[in-house]
Parts: structure tokens; sequence; C-alpha cells
């Protein structure tokens, strides 16, 4: 009989940002950061891969997309189906696998595959996760799942983030936990879709093209000692009354979102990934919170904290608190319904992985 084996990973989104790498090459299994990063796991975006044995020559490892009722079917270019499976027989023999039978890989996204949210990090997470179960691992032993943090590392870097939820600290290796900061159900994340079109410079080359950015000398000591600033404010910021030290880390989060796209845009040659819609994402936020913030006093307001990956979507993580949900209301009508929001609330009472209803 066949063995198939299921895994499921979320996606990340980076406060502090994973920006160069310490060899700046584009051979994505040498992903040494040249900074620490921080993260909130985006549990509601989920990649889920399934590893069945199927018929064909020993060891040979095959691609198709998972279809699932419900689920986005994933669309990969022949180079990212060959950077998968590159991926998944590092993983086999890295973590001795005997199994010796054709095996098909199928993927699917929680998400829309084409709203150009990034399914890097969640694919190669539940990748690294299906082989180790491949491979006879108990994925849930704290040892293994460090080790797979390390092994999902050298597929995609900013996966082995997504090993960890709420919070994930990747200094050099792999990724660790972080306690002591929000609780996931404190939070809700908003995904401002204004561009569905797949980014023209992939993160692997800016990795390498950012180093050419004269900002780029100082990056490392800047983007530490955010770190070390945010850690701070967001252990501070989980007490009830401590709106300050929230308002803080989302300055913080704001300044290194730009230092980012600043690297981008002063890179030789310069490139960047803002569109009209995310000015105007950006634009409508800015004014919803100074309309609040006039209205309440900036003492009684929990700022957005607003960041930008290597593409031009808005992600937007608000404090649950009572004004959270007219936030949201008025964001939406003042984006006039031509920005799509992705919001984790929609997902809440589902299970993890399926699409909102
Ligand atoms: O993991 P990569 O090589 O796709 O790099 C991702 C880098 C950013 O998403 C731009 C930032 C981050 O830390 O996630």
């Amino acid at each position: 009989m066949s063995r198939q084996w299921i895994a499921d990973a979320p996606s990340n989104i980076a406060l502090i940002k994973y920006m160069g790498k310490l060899v700046a090459t584009a051979d994505s299994s040498r992903n040494t950061p040249t900074n620490a990063s921080l993260s909130l796991t985006l549990d509601h975006l989920t990649t889920r891969v399934r590893v069945r044995e199927v018929d064909g020559p020993k060891g040979s490892l095959s691609w198709s997309p998972l279809v699932l009722p419900g689920w986005d079917v994933p669309v990969i270019s022949q180079m990212g189906q060959a950077r998968f499976l590159k991926h998944a027989s590092r993983c086999l023999e890295k973590l001795e696998s005997t199994e010796n039978r054709a095996l098909l890989i199928e993927s699917a996204n929680s998400f829309p595959s084409d709203c150009g949210l990034a399914s890097s990090a969640s694919s190669f997470a539940a990748l690294t996760v299906a082989m180790a179960k491949v491979s006879g691992r108990d994925v849930d032993d704290p040892a293994i799942r460090r080790r797979l943090s390390e092994l999902s590392r050298e597929g995609s870097g900013s996966s082995c983030r997504s090993l960890y939820t709420p919070w994930a600290l990747w200094k050099t290796e792999g990724a660790e936990p972080v306690s002591g900061l929000p609780k996931a159900g404190q939070l809700r994340h908003l995904a401002l879709i204004v561009d569905e079109e797949k980014k023209t410079v992939s993160s692997s080359e800016a990795h390498v093209r950012v180093t050419s950015s004269l900002l780029f000398r100082g990056r490392v000591a800047r983007a530490d000692e955010r770190l070390a600033t945010l850690l701070d404010l967001l252990k501070r910021s989980s007490g009830e009354n401590d709106l300050h030290a929230w308002n803080q880390a989302a300055n913080i989060v704001w300044a290194e979102s730009w230092d980012m796209h600043a690297l981008f845009e002063t890179s030789d040659p310069p490139f960047g990934y803002f569109v009209p819609g995310s000015v105007q994402a950006l634009n409508a936020i800015r004014e919803l919170s100074s309309e609040i913030r006039n209205e309440l006093g900036t003492n009684h307001f929990r700022e957005p904290m607003v960041t930008m990956d290597a593409g031009p979507n808005v992600h937007v993580i608000l404090w649950v608190d009572p004004m959270t949900e007219s936030f949201v209301h008025r964001l939406q009508s003042k984006l006039h319904g031509r920005i799509k929001i992705i919001d984790s609330n929609q997902f809440r009472n589902s299970d993890s992985g399926k699409r909102p209803v």
C-alpha cells in the first residue's frame, strides 16, 4: 500500500527584516543573514504539502499542484519547481531518510496564490516538515524542530521563521521562538493587496543588490539596534495599559520597513516595489490614524503597525481593542473597495489553513 504524509506551515511577516546575506550570492542554499530578523507568524496564511509514494523510478521526486476544495492551486515556474524539489532532496539526505520509493510532492495555499503575498516562506517550511515526516522524525520534538528550522533556511531564508508561532527570531543558523511578546489573539493582521503581479526583482536578487547601496554600510548596526529596542517595547506593550510602548514599537517597525525600501532604491542599479496603490494605502492608514488620534487623544489610541515586504502590498498589525473593528471598517471605506483586504479575523473561527467563507 502506498503511504502519504501531510504537513501545513504558515507564512510570516518580518518586522525587523532579513535583507542581505553574509555571502552575497543568489545561491539560496547559503542563506546566512547579515543581521538578525524578527517576524510575526501569519497562522491564517498557510501552505499544505502532501507527499505520496507513487510508481516511478526509485528515489525520484516530482511536484504537482494539490487540488483541495477551498484551497488555492499554486502555479510554480519550472525553475521554482526545480528549487522546491532540490530542497526536498536536500531534506531527505540531511535527515537520513531511508525512503527510496518515487515521491510525488503536492502543494496548495490557503490564500490566493496570485495575490502577491509571499508563499515561499510557508511553502518551504511545509516542505521541510513534510520531508521530516517522510524521514520518520518527530516534528514536534523541540530539538528536531530547531534542526528543521535550520534546514528550511537552506531552501528559503525567511521560511526558517515559519517553524515557530506567534513570534520567531532568526539570528544565524535557524530561528527560535520568542516568549513574553503579545499573544496571537491580541493582534489582528491585515494585508492590503494593492497589486497582484509577480515582482520583477526576486528577493534572492534583492539580497545581492542591496549590498551595492551606500546605506548598506550602517545597515547591520541599525537593524540590531532596532531589534533590541523593539523586543523590549513589545515585551512591555503586552500590558493592558502600555499603549506608549506599543506606539513606539509601531514607529520602529515603520522606520525598519522604510530602511529596507531605501536600500532597494539606493542600490546600483536601483529598484523598488512601490506602485500607486501602495502610496494610496499608506496615505489612507495615515489619514485614518490622524482622525482617530484627534477623536480619542494620543493617549488612547494604539497606532497601527505598518510594514511592507519586498513587494507592493501593505501589512498592518492592529492591537485588538474596542477600536479595532471600527478602524478596519473605516479603512475599508477609505479604500473604496479598490484595494482588497485579507483580514486574519476572517479566518478566526475556521480551521487553520482553510479559506474564509
Ligand atoms: O527568504 P527570502 O530569500 O525570500 O527573503 C525574504 C526577505 C524579506 O521578505 C524581504 C524580508 C524578511 O525578512 O522576510
